[in-house]
């Protein structure tokens, strides 16, 4: 895809890698050259495991809808949240990680100072315009060894990204298609969300923007 000219003058203008916190990079554009590789991989894990609006524990229905694949997935209903090896709705496992997934996941991980990365749960999120996911930290995984790697896809979005307590201050950091958010070590545990994403259309995700979070949770 050819950027246009305003993409063009922001990569110039800013640095590839910025480093967010002890153990938290921005890697701006990573996932880009591959782009088209990862959408027709989410486009072939949700043919099987199709997005859906889960429910949280209090019983409210998350506006972004979700998949999953890779040995394990992430699913919220009434009981909690957890990871299963099933899909709750098919009964059948998660879709297998495309290969392009791991590979992703692992590079960016090493751009971000941690090698060997070795993901077994992908979540996908399906973000439509006015959709918001609000202050969390990604917690389920029992452990926290491994960095989160999460890549942004499609519309851009106002990534939150805070420290240990959910009353420290956040900084807000732009995304754009291809960016790659990377945080382990220090800030495994920092609190993180996405303020509602705009109104827009991208030339490769039509009006959404896409999101893969991996994570080591077995
Ligand atoms: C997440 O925290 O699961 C997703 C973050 C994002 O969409 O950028
Ligand atoms: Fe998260």
């Amino acid at each position: 895809m050819t950027p246009d000219l305003f993409d063009a003058l922001e990569d110039d203008a800013l640095p590839a890698t910025q480093p967010l916190a002890p153990g938290a990079v921005l890697l701006r554009r990573f996932a880009r050259p591959r782009d088209e590789v990862l959408l027709a991989g989410v486009a072939q894990v949700i043919a099987q495991a199709p997005l859906r609006h889960l429910v949280t524990p209090g019983g409210f229905r998350m506006s972004v809808a979700m998949s999953n694949c890779g040995g394990l997935g992430w699913v919220s209903d009434r009981s909690g949240y957890r990871y299963d090896a099933k899909d709750p709705e098919s009964g059948r496992p998660w879709p297998a990680m495309p290969a392009a997934f791991l590979d992703l996941a692992a590079t960016a991980a090493q751009a971000g100072g941690f090698e060997g990365f070795a993901p077994d749960a992908c979540l996908i999120n399906r973000y439509e315009p006015g959709t918001r996911l609000s202050l969390h930290q990604d917690r389920d995984e029992g452990h926290y060894d491994w960095p989160i790697v999460s890549v942004s896809m499609g519309l851009p979005a106002v990534f939150l990204f805070g420290g240990g307590r959910r009353s420290d201050k956040a900084q807000r950091i732009p995304l754009a298609h291809g960016d790659v958010v990377v945080w382990g070590g220090p800030s495994r545990l920092h609190y993180h969300g996405v303020l509602p994403v705009k109104e827009g259309v991208h030339p490769l995700t039509g009006p959404c923007r896409i999101n893969l979070t991996f994570r080591k949770a077995g």
